[in-house]
């Protein structure tokens, strides 16, 4: 074990294969002396491989077609000019199934992109796509039986009158899934019922309760416009959409969603309360009747699948309200749901969202990373999951964990180089842990090895991560002092080097390195990047940092309460506010900016966007710097422009800044705009604006004073 972790390491593959012996010499690449035998007699396990390389010939043998593949796939990653070291190396799976989700339904990506994807992680011997081809917010697949689902479900119109649309034409599937094959990865489509269905529903009103007509779903989060399972047309509909997926479509398991369905609209339609009644559906301990209402339409689901010899699989949600007698289960709220199915005997795979199987998950400090859906997922954290739980392994059910699977979700991921930022290298961690035995498994042998791989990135002309030089306690880019500062760097995992530059150019590999916290008597703007073994920078963070005279306290006189104004219209950011016509609104709290009108989870054509202002005077406590941070639009202290999140997607504040006041009152203003950017909605927002002291480790609401 410790000697393959040791060649493994020297040899820099990845995934880590599960024999190796390492002999001397190498072999000079000839394809004549390369044998590539395919024995399903070889006693090897599926997909299992044996290479044997010798100074004078190369010898694979398989017991499939898919072994012999990733025999070649790791005779790749075996080779550099032209030569392959003298090794034999035994080789085969953990789990079955090493998947990696991709999601086209909240941005849209080209074939091009899918198959790059594809090539790119079959070459880490992933072996399953999940295509998540329908959702709220996009159809992605042509149906032909029913044109208006890319028709009318294939476009949306953004807040700012941006159009996003795409699909997959029938042929263009078949295309995907034929290059998937030839690389032994099979595409698991995903057809969401009965929840996240309104693009669906929008091309066809018939399928909702209320027979919604409105567009798809123009911002992120479930609306509770789903698919009525009290109608039969739902399930005419799902059956004809399900039959020409199975003809597109060779995978023995097809995905049904079930997940984040919203049952508000079934406890009042009539169709639905009569199903209820008719299938004698009741609340019990195990679930209300509208969870045992979802339970039916799965099972429907199920038959449906069966009349085409295919099995269902949901994401966890399919538990609630009874599981199908065959369902395999998608296990993302945590292990939980996965490993209660699993004791049933239902196969599952293991995807849990915050123990790191979610790709869309912020990679570094959320104040200078790009805009996410937060949580917080390290390389470290990916590769350190087990998909195994030990209950399972203490009940004699761990064979009902299929493998695992890497999410990644596209709602704030904007363009092709931001979802391979998002999904490298972190894949490559789910990668290993799909493939090598847990034994082989070493995160410190993995973050070196690793880099090898983001190397064979460059070289496909791939995007990645590399983890930024961030300042403990919290990043900001603009930074005060009052007589002198310290500014701190480290990075989420070790990297060669931060280098630095003082003079304003841009660091290189040659500039100062970082080597302890740099101190400044006197206004810098430090440009700082990290540095790969292999000699490549990160992005560059420019922090300015800047000697300042505390502001003056205001006299206690000058006090004023907290007042508010507010105009109506459609505002993308501050700037366009000017020459608005403002009326008085009453406020109590700073809070209640994104109260102004109720929240919609649907957001209809009728919703009235507003932006306000507010002011008010909030007192420090001693003469010092503080650290303001806020997801409004504007904030101005004392008269001062202070945060501009501008055109920015209004969540975790990523503009942060600092000043430094004298002790006592101050004034404050700040600018608030409910839209809707990115797909963001600001009324789910925080209007908060929050300040710490310099030094302190927690912000706090500034106190407004009444
Ligand atoms: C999910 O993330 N809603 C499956
Ligand atoms: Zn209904």
């Amino acid at each position: 074990m410790l000697l393959t972790l040791i060649l493994a390491a020297a040899l820099q593959l990845i995934p880590a294969p599960a024999q190796i012996q390492v002999r001397g010499g190498s072999f000079k690449v000839d394809p004549a002396k390369m044998s590539f035998v395919a024995d399903p007699a070889s006693g090897l396990p599926e997909e299992g491989y044996t290479i044997d390389v010798t100074r004078a010939r190369v010898k694979v043998v398989a017991s499939s077609e898919a072994g012999l593949f990733y025999a070649r796939q790791t005779l790749r990653q075996l080779e550099e000019n032209g030569r392959i070291p003298c090794v034999k190396i035994t080789d085969y799976p953990r789990f079955r199934w090493r998947g990696f989700h991709v999601d086209p339904c909240r941005h849209f990506l080209s074939v091009e992109e899918t198959k790059k994807q594809i090539d790119i992680l079959s070459s880490y011997k992933m072996n399953v796509m999940h295509w998540h081809l329908t959702d709220d917010q996009g159809w992605r697949i042509q149906i032909k039986r029913y044109p208006r689902l890319t028709e009318v479900g294939g476009a949306r119109t953004e807040f700012d009158g941006s159009v996003h649309e795409g699909y997959y034409t029938q042929d263009q599937i078949r295309e995907v899934v034929a290059y998937a094959a030839e690389r032994h990865v099979t595409v698991v489509p995903e057809i969401e019922m009965p929840g996240h269905a309104r693009a669906a529903i929008a091309a066809y009103p018939g399928l909702s309760c209320t027979k919604e007509t409105e567009h798809p779903q123009n911002m992120w989060g479930s609306p509770n416009i789903v698919m009525c399972p009290g109608s039969e047309f739902t399930f005419e509909f799902l059956a004809g959409v399900i039959d020409e997926v199975c003809a597109l479509f060779p995978s023995e398991y097809i995905h049904i969603g079930g997940d984040e369905c919203l049952k508000v609209k079934w406890e009042h339609c009539p169709a639905c309360q009569a199903r209820i009644q008719a299938e004698g559906l009741k609340a019990d301990a195990t679930g209300t009747a509208e969870e045992k209402l979802q339970s039916y339409a799965v099972r429907r689901m199920e038959g449906i699948l069966a009349t085409h010899g295919r099995k269902l699989i949901g994401w966890d949600e399919i538990l609630e309200g009874g599981l199908s007698p065959n369902a395999t289960v998608m296990s993302w709220r945590g292990e939980k749901g996965g490993i209660a199915a699993a004791l049933e005997g239902h196969d599952v795979i293991m995807t849990p969202s915050k123990e790191g199987m979610y790709l869309d998950h912020v990679q570094g400090d959320p104040k200078i990373e790009p805009v996410s859906i937060g949580n917080y997922t390290t390389l470290e954290k990916a590769y350190k999951y087990e998909p195994v739980p030990e209950e399972l392994v203490a009940d004699g059910k761990a064979s009902h964990v299929l493998g695992l699977q890497c999410n990644n979700w596209s709602e704030y991921i904007y363009s092709d180089a931001h979802r391979q930022y998002m999904l490298f290298p972190r894949a490559f961690a789910v990668a290993e842990t799909g493939w090598t035995l847990k034994e082989n498994k070493d995160w410190d042998s993995f973050r070196v090895r690793v880099d090898k791989a983001c190397r064979d990135l460059d070289r496909r002309g791939v995007n990645y991560h590399i983890p930024l030089p961030e300042q403990p306690g919290g990043s900001c880019d603009r930074l005060v002092f009052i007589d002198k500062a310290d500014l701190a760097f480290t990075t989420t995992r070790p990297v060669a080097a931060m280098v630095y530059t003082l003079d304003g150019s841009e660091p290189t590999v040659q500039s100062a390195r970082y080597q302890r916290p740099l101190t400044f008597t006197e206004d810098a703007v430090v440009k700082i990047a990290s540095v790969t073994s292999y000699g490549k920078l990160s992005p560059v963070r420019t922090v300015s940092v800047r000697k300042m005279n505390p502001l003056p306290a205001l006299p206690a006189e000058k006090a004023i309460g907290l007042t508010a104004r507010r105009t109506d219209g459609r505002f993308l950011c501050a700037a366009d506010l000017a020459g608005a016509t403002w009326r008085d609104v009453p406020l109590k709290r700073l809070r209640d900016l994104t109260t102004l009108e109720p929240f919609d989870r649907n957001l209809p054509d009728s919703t009235r966007f507003y932006a306000a202002e507010a002011e008010g005077m909030f007192r420090v406590p001693d003469t010092a710097v503080y650290r303001f941070s806020s997801d409004c639009d504007q904030v101005w202290i004392d008269g001062k422009l202070l945060i501009d999140n501008g055109l920015e997607v209004k969540r975790f504040s990523r503009r942060d800044a600092e000043l430094a006041l004298e002790e006592g009152l101050h004034r404050m203003k700040v600018v608030y705009i409910f839209n809707v950017l990115g797909g963001w909605n600001s009324l789910r927002g925080k209007t908060d604006v929050l300040i710490r002291k310099a030094g302190d480790e927690k912000f706090n609401p500034v106190d407004i004073q009444k």
